[in-house]
Formats: structure tokens, sequence, C-alpha cells
């Protein structure tokens, strides 16, 4: 039923709404995170307010559900297709890198370290997405 459901792109006003769900939880997803980091790097309190510890989960949650959708959707698949594995992988690394930044770190400089690393991995994440290649820009 969700297969079927999904093999079209449902559009509204021109707009893929898959789609725009998806690059849309992407972008909120960056913006909670260089507002979260910038909680960190002024040691805020508002780094551990409840809707700061509750919306991300929310948003990626969104972000992983339509990505695979749009995957069963457009029949292209992690391990199958050289892209969709990097940016599974590089999710990973977002994730990883993203809880160090704002939770695990000891010192401040492994929280920037990781904070910039975490920024610099999503940007890759968006370079691998426009181009449908694992090495954007080759
Ligand atoms: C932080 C994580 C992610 C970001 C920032 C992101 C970003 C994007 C963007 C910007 C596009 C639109 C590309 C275009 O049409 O020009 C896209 C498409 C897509 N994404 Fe993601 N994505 C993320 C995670 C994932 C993951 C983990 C998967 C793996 C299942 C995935 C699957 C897809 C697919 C299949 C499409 C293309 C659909 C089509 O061909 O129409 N995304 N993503």
């Amino acid at each position: 039923m969700m297969l079927w459901v999904f093999q079209q792109p449902v559009r509204i006003a021109g707009m893929d709404i898959l789609k725009t769900v998806h690059v849309g939880s992407a972008m909120l997803s960056i913006t909670g995170f260089v507002l979260r980091g910038a909680w960190m790097l002024q040691e805020s309190p508002l780094l551990r307010a409840r809707a700061a510890r509750i919306l991300p989960h929310v948003v990626d949650t969104v972000l992983l559900v339509s990505a695979i959708a749009l995957a069963l959707r457009s029949a292209q698949y992690p391990l199958v297709h050289a892209w969709l594995s990097a940016k599974v992988l590089a999710l990973l690394a977002y994730i990883v890198l993203g809880s160090i930044a704002l939770k695990y770190g000891r010192s401040r400089r492994v929280r920037l370290l990781s904070y910039g690393a975490a920024l610099g991995v999503f940007l890759y994440i968006v370079g691998v997405a426009v181009t449908r290649s694992p090495v954007p820009g080759l």
C-alpha cells in the first residue's frame, strides 16, 4: 500500500511533496544544530531546555522516514547505489560528531572540532544529494 502511494510523486502547486518534506526537514535539522552549537559555545542553559532536547528527534525522524520513502519511490537503495551508501554513512558520521559536539565532548576544543566536522559532513551530504555522486565535484 505504502509503495503504491509513493510510486508517483504527489505534487501540490508543482512541488513534489515528499522531496519538499525531505529537503525541508534537512534544513530544519541543520538550522537546529547550528543553533544548539551556538548555545553549546556560550554554555547556555537553553541547550538543556525541553524543546531543545525533544524537537531534534522529531525533525530527524521526519528526515529519516522521508529518506526511506524517497529511496523506495525512486528504487535507489543504499548498498546498491554508491551515492546513497555514502549518504547513510555520512549521516551516521553527522550524528556521532553532533552528539560529541553537543553532549559527550570532554573539552571545549573537542566539542568545537566535532562541531566544525559535523557541519562539514552535512555540507558533504548536500553535495552528494544534489550531484548523486559519492564524490561531488568529480
Ligand atoms: C542529513 C541528511 C540528508 C540530507 C541533508 C539530504 C538532502 C537531500 C537533498 C537536498 C535532496 C534533493 C536532491 C535533488 O533533487 O537535487 C535529497 C534527495 C534524496 N535523498 Fe536525501 N538527504 C539526507 C539523508 C538521506 C538519506 C540517509 C537517504 C537514504 C536513504 C536519502 C535519500 C534520498 C533520495 C533517494 C533522494 C532523491 C530522490 C529522487 O531521486 O527524487 N537522503 N536529499
